[in-house]
């Protein structure tokens, strides 16, 4: 199958190196010229473990190549995918659709003969209606069959996750679309993950579904966790005596600092506001928002406790500060709340993290760095994991212990056992866990 890929940021440069992987020949599309200039000189411009390797081996191959330019691609291609980005829109919540419709005006003007039109950026119910009325209104010749396939990735761990998916969701509207819907997978679908066809509003609506589920699942197990401090439970006993059961699955019980990252916030808003479009608003999600929202302020609180009640004029080390490890964004981070609740009550942060200092540093002001966390807890007053990243999970403590000011560990992530911890003279502050 020939395939454009639309917009070669996470989404479409991860799913078009993972195509190309299958076989098929993909050309990926971004207008950001310098973005292309650096693909077509081998270098990824996000951090994903295992892209480079398999860009540089699809390109070596022939499969995979990029450019500025979709009129050739498009006209080229069997299947064109939409994958720009779908921001929040400032003001008001709603996903800022500008760049889908934009993109749909231009696959309008290039394509030739029957192809298939599939939006894959996160899109509100309808999207797919408002794609098909504005590449018929710009191209009545158009042949095309518009199409709903959402992608349900993880950042550090997208190639796994895309080429050993749960389920693959298709909505389509026009059956032409199911044949090469299902070559396009064929790799996946002979390794029985289950090709899913709905409508094309009802897959648009599964993507919003399942995120804001497993929102809602993170921010229950977090309250969870604040009551277990209250009556002296274990918060990682409760979620694995609940996750044991079937009906509730033990993943996503992991309590923590609050959800972040581009895909929870954004998703959970943009439901919230589409469920009140249309006078059916969801309260379970608006609460969870709300939950959530507070939650980071509150894991400042805990810091703040935890060095004696008055941050004024301490040294705060904060180890990681993505919103989650294995990957170099910053978006919506729970580090960028917490560390402006601590830097309010003057608190003085030295912060680490492997691979998001640089993002950081332009989303953060008066925040110092260093090169390890021994190096940030250097007479530091508390030592605070945000980001669960590997080199935190075998910290020396003795060595630690010998360069911290103050012997104050507290544990966001629950990343060690109070005992162990405590072993090593700390006290200790974890999520959850009074005992
Ligand atoms: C999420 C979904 O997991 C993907 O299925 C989906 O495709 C993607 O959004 C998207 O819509 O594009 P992602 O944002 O990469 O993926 O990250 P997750 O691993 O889901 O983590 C999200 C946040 O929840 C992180 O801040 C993480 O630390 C937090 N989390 C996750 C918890 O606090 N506890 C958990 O048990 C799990």
């Amino acid at each position: 199958m020939r395939i454009a890929m639309i917009g070669s940021g996470y989404v479409g440069l991860v799913s078009g190196a993972c195509f190309a992987d299958f076989g098929h020949d993909v050309v990926c599309i971004d207008k950001a010229a310098e973005k292309i200039e650096a693909l077509k000189n081998n270098r990824i411009p996000i951090f994903e473990p295992g892209l480079d390797a398999l860009v540089k081996s699809n390109v070596d191959a022939g499969r995979l190549s990029f450019t500025t330019d979709l009129a050739e691609p498009v006209a080229a291609a069997d299947v064109v995918f939409i994958a720009v980005g779908t921001p929040s829109r400032r003001g008001d919540g709603h996903a800022d659709l500008s760049y889908v419709y934009g993109a749909a005006r231009e696959i309008a003007r290039a394509i030739k003969g029957f192809t298939v039109v599939v939006t894959k950026s996160t899109v509100p119910v309808g999207t797919g209606d408002e794609v098909e009325r504005i590449i018929r209104e710009e191209n009545p010749e158009a042949d095309v069959a518009v199409v709903s396939n959402p992608e349900f990735l993880r950042e550090g761990a997208a190639i796994g996750d895309f080429k050993r998916p749960d389920r693959i969701v298709v909505g389509i509207e026009d059956e032409r679309a199911r044949e090469p819907m299902t070559e396009v997978y064929r790799p996946l679908y002979l390794n029985q993950a289950p090709l899913l066809f709905t409508s094309r509003r009802t897959s648009e609506l599964i993507k919003y579904a399942a995120n804001a589920f497993l929102a809602m699942k993170i921010t229950f197990i977090n309250e969870i966790a604040d009551l277990c401090e209250h009556v002296g439970a274990d918060v990682q006993q409760v979620a694995r005596g609940i996750g044991l059961d079937n009906r509730i699955g033990s993943k996503f019980l992991h309590a923590g600092p609050g959800y972040g990252g581009s895909c929870f916030p954004k998703d959970t808003l943009a439901l919230v506001k589409t469920a009140q479009d249309y006078a059916s608003p969801i309260r379970l999600i608006e609460t969870t928002v709300s939950i959530n929202d507070q939650r980071k302020r509150a894991m400042a609180r805990k810091v703040i406790q935890a060095v004696g009640g008055d941050a004024r004029g301490k040294t705060i080390a904060v180890l990681g500060l993505t919103f989650k490890p294995n990957t170099d964004d910053m978006r919506d981070a729970p580090s960028l709340s917490i560390i402006q609740a601590l830097q309010d009550a003057g608190a003085v942060i030295r912060a680490y993290d492997p691979e998001g200092m640089e993002p950081a540093k332009a989303m953060l002001s008066g925040v110092s760095y260093g090169t390890s966390a021994y190096d940030v807890a250097e007479g530091a007053d508390a030592v605070v994991i945000v980001t669960e990243w590997d080199v935190f999970r075998a910290l020396d403590f003795p060595r630690l212990k010998s360069i911290v000011k103050a012997p104050v560990f507290v544990d966001l992530r629950n990343v060690y056992p109070r005992e162990e911890v405590e072993r090593h003279g700390f006290a200790f502050t974890g999520v959850g866990r009074a005992t």
